[in-house]
């Protein structure tokens, strides 16, 4: 037996600034099966990730919801983590980039790379926001196309004809943030000297360690000669200060990759047979992989590269890069309901679908994957449903009815088992290159055979003949034991399908090589429906609720609270209006929200119940107690929205323009909690 290898994975650390959608899940799902199958082969596999946690755009977001950085960020994580494992993805540790090992690990690393002459230093001239006192990086300017004179255009690229710019040839331009008009200023900044690795680069571009797209990319970069990376940012900043070199911070993209190496130093400290060094020293026998989407090849396969080699660490030995996600075979889209957030799907669908579709669609390429809704119901009923559970669900009740759980000895089919085991080589093959497509057509293969042998042997048909329950328990025996070969081949996409087939089978968690051996004379649990059909009125509710959320983000409080924005001034039918339940609210009680600047909560008495309301009204009444034993209204029957604080079970309502002038409204005297408002 070959030793296990040891081998280290991440996937790319999303910002800790937005929700994960499916598209990022598409990077998530492929790692995860991955290094699900390397660890049911055996291997030693880590798989590590982080929140991506610094830059401009975190420290503003924190700003507008009046909380801390750290609070945001913290409040993200959980979000984060959640989601994922709720996807089933296994990480070994979810860390962050704004984590102390980071930021040790960083600083030793600049410092290597200071100390061997490749960071310079020039002073550059940007523009600053006046109002902010801040530098204001290419987005966060805003301004009339030099090219076409569209209006509300970014500093680097105009949406509408497409031309890139320099953000001081915008005319007219304004900060983003305050308003201003940004003027120039400069400042020094800290460059990382890529071309002294352009000779490195070369080498190892091309030593196998990208698919060919990737490189044949990197070719035409390096062709075109490197140049230097500007990675200081200077203060006002979320992350890392430079050593040495006071307000002024790492760029967000310097100390994220590290973050790979900062989540695994912080899972040595708790698993005593990781070391660090084994895993990350220049000669290192171990291997390590990015998994990343194409947007970012640049940061992993030039620069990453380069810092690992300057500061005297180990490089990647590989770097897989995936395409795009569209749905519906178009950009996910927030009006057509398929810009889908991770939770918004776990809201209605199992993981397990999206699992086995996306592993059925992806090869080693980095082309574009289409999640196609209707293909995704039809192709997951069809194979897991229709081909895969079928197979036990046929078999299950012979053995229990006719031969008390009990599958009898032998093989009914040893041409068919041979099939099987002959197949297992090529499926690890698939799953070791990736290409999870041709690992589930095999797989998908090999139940089309075992079902057409069962369908053949038709057992069903046998138990109604006078002597052949023999034949009818060897059929349904060996029928579950392809059951299990297939659970085997499907468990890194599927762990909860085998943990439930591993219960009914009352096996021991089952391992890549148990596909050599077969059950005999072996009892079973009783059989439980393990996977359902998709029903399609599921995801088109999950496609309205994204509707839903696009709705929520744009008129009703955000996570942060903020007043209604712009009444609608469409109109609207009697029904929508009646569909509204207005009430009556008893204020019982009113509270500052620890950590929100704008929110209060308040528990309202609606007659009948009690609800707990966050709501965007405190700087109107920073003594919320006033507002105790004072009637209002609410919307009663506003689908809860879960907030960065709690769930909000309904909206109550107010008027005027924010801040201080904020009007709650109140009933006349004698009205009663809980009345209809008519
Ligand atoms: O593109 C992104 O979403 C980045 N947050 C990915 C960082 S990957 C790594 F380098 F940290
Ligand atoms: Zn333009």
């Amino acid at each position: 037996m070959s030793e296990p290898r040891q081998i280290l994975v991440t996937s790319a650390l999303p910002y800790a600034n937005g929700s994960i959608h499916l598209g990022h899940m598409l990077e998530y799902i492929q790692t995860d099966m991955w290094v699900r199958y390397q660890k049911h082969r055996g291997n030693q596999c880590v798989y590590v990730c982080a929140d991506d946690a610094h830059g401009s755009a975190i420290m503003l977001r924190a700003e507008k919801e009046g909380i801390t950085a750290q609070q945001l960020i913290d409040a993200v994580q959980i979000e984060h983590s959640t989601d994922f494992a709720d996807f089933l993805v296994e990480f070994d540790n979810f860390h962050s980039t704004h984590s102390e090992e980071n930021r040790e690990l960083s600083s030793q690393i600049y410092l290597k790379l200071r100390d061997a002459g490749h960071i310079a230093t020039r002073s550059i001239t940007q523009y600053f926001d006046p109002q902010k006192q801040m530098f204001l990086a290419d987005r966060f300017i805003k301004g009339t196309c030099p090219k076409c004179a569209a209006e509300d255009q970014y500093g680097d690229n105009c949406e509408k004809c497409g031309a890139t710019y320099a953000p001081t040839e915008l005319k007219n331009p304004k900060s983003a943030i305050s308003g201003a008009t940004p003027v120039l200023k400069d400042s020094q900044h800290f460059f990382f000297k890529l071309p002294d690795f352009q000779a490195m680069l070369q080498d190892w571009t091309r030593s196998g360690t990208l698919q060919d797209a990737v490189a044949n990319k990197l070719a035409e970069w390096l062709d075109a000669g490197l140049q230097e990376w500007d990675i200081s940012r200077d203060a006002p900043y979320f992350g890392f200060e430079i050593p040495d070199e006071p307000g002024k911070y790492f760029y967000v993209w310097l100390d994220a990759p590290i973050g790979y190496m900062a989540s695994f130093k912080n899972l040595c400290a708790r698993r005593p047979e990781l070391d660090f060094d084994a895993y990350w020293a220049r000669n290192s026998k171990a291997e390590l992989y990015h998994f990343i989407g194409k947007d970012i090849v640049n940061f992993h396969a030039l620069f990453w590269p380069a810092m690992l080699e300057g500061a005297g660490y180990r490089k990647p030995t590989g770097i897989n890069v995936h395409g795009y996600l569209t749905v519906n075979g178009q950009k996910m889209s927030k009006s057509r309901g398929t810009f889908i957030k991770a939770r918004t799907y776990l809201d209605h669908l199992s993981p397990e679908y999206l699992r086995y579709y996306y592993a059925a669609k992806l090869s080693r390429g980095v082309d574009d994957l289409d999640l196609n809704l209707e293909d995704f119901v039809q192709k997951v009923n069809s194979d897991l449903v229709g081909k895969v559970v079928n197979i036990a669900s046929r078999c299950a009740g012979f053995i229990h009815k006719g031969n008390a759980g009990v599958m009898v000895e032998g093989n009914a089919a040893p041409e068919l088992t041979d099939a099987f085991l002959a197949a297992a080589p090529g499926i690890a093959d698939a799953y070791e290159t990736r290409d999870f497509a041709r690992a589930m057509r095999e797989i998908m293969g090999l139940a089309d055979r075992a079902n057409a042998w069962i369908a053949d042997k038709a057992p069903w048909a046998l138990a109604k003949q006078e002597g052949k329950q023999d034949e009818v328990q060897a059929v349904c025996a060996l029928g579950i034991n392809l059951f299990r070969q297939l659970v085997i081949f499907l468990k890194p996409v599927l762990p909860v399908l085998a943990s439930d087939a591993e219960a009914f089978l009352n096996v021991a968690p089952l391992t890549w090589d148990d596909h050599k051996t077969l059950l005999n004379n072996h009892t079973l649990n009783p059989f439980q429906a393990l996977m359902t059909r998709i029903d399609p009125a599921k995801v088109q509710a999950m496609t309205d609720a994204s509707k839903e959320d696009l709705a929520a983000s744009q008129t009703a409080p955000a996570g942060n609270g903020e007043l209604l924005k712009d009444p609608l001034s469409a109109e609207i039918e009697f029904d929508t209006f009646a569909a509204v339940d207005l009430r009556v609210a008893l204020i019982l009680k009113a509270e500052a929200v620890e950590g929100a600047d704008k929110l209060l909560r308040l528990t309202l008495d609606i007659g009948d119940e009690q609800r707990n309301v966050f709501s965007g009204i405190k700087s109107a009444y920073p003594n919320p107690a006033e507002l105790e034993g004072r009637l209002t209204m609410m919307i009663a029957n506003l689908k809860p929205r879960k907030m960065r604080f709690g769930i909000s079970e309904g909206m109550v309502m107010a008027a005027g323009p924010g801040g201080e002038e904020i009007y709650l409204l109140s009933p006349d005297s004698g009205a009663k909690p809980g009345q209809r408002i008519k």
